[in-house]
């Protein structure tokens, strides 16, 4: 088996390519802010796309659509292509797939709240402990009763319905109180303004769209548009990314060692992920990053420091692509020293003092050998894009959207039977009911004196009929529809990010 190489750069006659047989084992890109981290991203990315391996980014700022349109002749780029040696240069764009939560620049995202799970849906409402657990119920009961949660209104009637039967489901449930679901409802309003309603609807995501090879060959590039979402919603952003490589995680088959990955990720602002994120949380990222690489799946984090990313993720990570990094402050200066004690050392370089006299589009770069060892830091220009720096206009944007081989199937939401409407119609069938006794009860008042006239088929229905809430009590008998439903409701997050109980 040759190996595919992945050029980053050079200097010196000097080049440094990552071979793509250990792109599955992951890396950073860290530096400072104007230092070169998106351009290498584009490089990398239009890299890969072109040795037939789909890449997922997400585009922070806006600056990446120009992937899809072949670049422009310029002396800058002329120079790096010399000072680099790159052979075959051409100007080119990458078959690229848009998509944008909100619908706007690209193709709608949706997934839905059993799907996304209780752990991730803690973490993206910042719940505390107890109004977690009272969240990890609704998902319970939901199962139990065969309820899908599909969108926000499926977990806001749940909640609603849990408040008015509090006391009959605490004891199976442990204690529901009032306040723990009013502020559970009070922060799924405020996701609903940062504009989530659309997000978790369906048709879900399909992984394959992720996934595919264009006509040619060439891996497509999937780029979400989060420069809105970031400021809007960093959580669920972050959230978002954390779904997708745990549904990844949890649907791809294993594969062996490959020359190849099915699937990179490009993970930017990668602070937000790790931010106040939860230990439990935590822990679940660091054993999905580890684990997912046997799936063919490569993840890249990119941030501003090191130092952004926990320690056990770090620890994970093959390549490192370090730009420039300041050194103003102590903690600047901390990060740089964390940096440099990261890369293997090469007698030829002073790792921390090159890490802030880096230029624009310099870097120090370490890749795998065959053997998955690091290899020794180099110093190196990063190679140039093929593709147009800076995004495309919306003109060509439309046009491509336009084009699209998944045009269609995600604009038209899909609006089931979930939780929403079973417990509508389960509150009106109840209403209906007592209204019924009620109204019997007058008939039986007004003809009290002539008892033995009254049918016994209702009497004995009015005795029999049970409430939900006191359904739900004997649902324990009802193993046999939880086995069933139980897979739909409890979703993949919920059995891989925390378990649901
Ligand atoms: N490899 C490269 N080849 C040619 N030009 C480059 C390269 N890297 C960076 N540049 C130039 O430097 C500019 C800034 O780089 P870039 O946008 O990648 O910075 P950044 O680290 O992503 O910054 P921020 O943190 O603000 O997003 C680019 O617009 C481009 O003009
Ligand atoms: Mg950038």
């Amino acid at each position: 088996m040759s190996a595919i190489e992945v050029l980053i750069g050079g200097a010196d006659g000097k080049q440094v390519s990552l071979d793509a047989a250990m792109a599955n084992r992951h890396g950073l890109i860290a530096g400072a802010t104007g230092t070169g981290k998106t351009i290498t991203l584009q490089t990398l990315a239009e890299s890969f796309s072109r040795i037939g391996v789909p890449v997922f980014m997400a585009d922070v700022k806006g600056d990446l659509s120009g992937i899809s349109q072949a670049g422009k002749p310029h002396k800058e780029i002329d120079r790096r292509i010399q000072e680099i040696a790159i052979e075959g240069y051409q100007h080119r764009g990458a078959p690229t797939l848009f998509w944008d939560m909100f619908g706007k620049k690209g193709h709608p995202v949706h997934t839905t709240i059993s799907d996304m799970g209780p752990l991730l849906l803690s973490n993206l409402l910042e719940l505390n402990d107890t109004q977690s657990g009272v969240l990890y119920a609704a998902f319970r009961i939901a199962d139990d009763e065969g309820l899908l949660l599909l969108d926000l209104k499926d977990l806001r009637s749940m909640l609603v319905w849990m408040g008015e039967n509090r006391k009959e489901i605490s004891g199976e449930y442990g204690n529901i109180s009032g306040a723990s679901i009013g502020a559970i409802q009070r922060k799924l309003l405020v996701l609903e303004e940062q504009g989530a309603e659309s997000f978790f609807a369906e048709p879900m995501l399909r992984l394959k769209d992720l996934m595919m090879v264009d006509f040619s060959g060439q891996g497509v590039i999937s780029l979400l548009d989060v420069s809105k979402l970031i400021h809007q919603s960093p959580k669920l952003y972050a959230t978002f990314l954390l779904w997708l490589l745990s549904e990844l995680f949890e649907n791809l088959p294993e594969v062996g060692d490959a020359d190849k990955p099915k699937l990179v990720l490009f993970f930017d602002e990668a602070h937000l992920i790790f931010d106040d994120a939860p230990k439990a949380l935590l822990d679940k990222v660091e054993q999905v990053v580890r684990l997912i690489r046997s799936k063919g799946v490569g993840v890249y984090f990119i941030s501003q420091s090191p130092l952004d990313i926990p320690e056990d993720v770090l620890g994970q990570l093959g390549m490192r692509i370090q730009h420039a990094l300041r050194a103003f402050t102590p903690k600047d200066q901390r990060a740089v020293r964390t940096a440099a004690e990261t890369f293997r050392p090469n007698p030829k370089i002073d790792t921390e003092a090159a890490i802030t006299e880096l230029g624009i589009g310099e870097a120090l770069v370490s890749t795998l050998d065959a053997s998955g060892s690091p290899t020794p830091v180099e110093r190196i220009l990063i190679r140039p894009p093929e593709s147009q720096i800076g995004p495309v206009d919306n003109v060509k944007r439309t046009e491509l959207i336009s084009r699209s081989p998944v045009g269609g199937r995600y604009e038209e939401i899909i609006d089931r039977e979930s939780a929403y409407e079973l417990l509508k119609a389960r509150a009106e069938e109840e209403e209906r009911m007592a209204a019924a006794e009620a109204a019997e009860k007058d008939t039986s008042r007004a003809s009290s004196d002539d008892v033995w006239l009254k049918p016994k088929s209702t009497r004995k229905r009015s005795s029999n009929r049970q409430s939900f809430g006191e359904a739900i009590m004997k649902s324990a008998a009802r193993k046999a529809t939880t086995m069933i439903t139980g897979k739909l409701v409890r979703g993949l997050l919920g059995s891989l990010l925390g378990g649901r109980r």
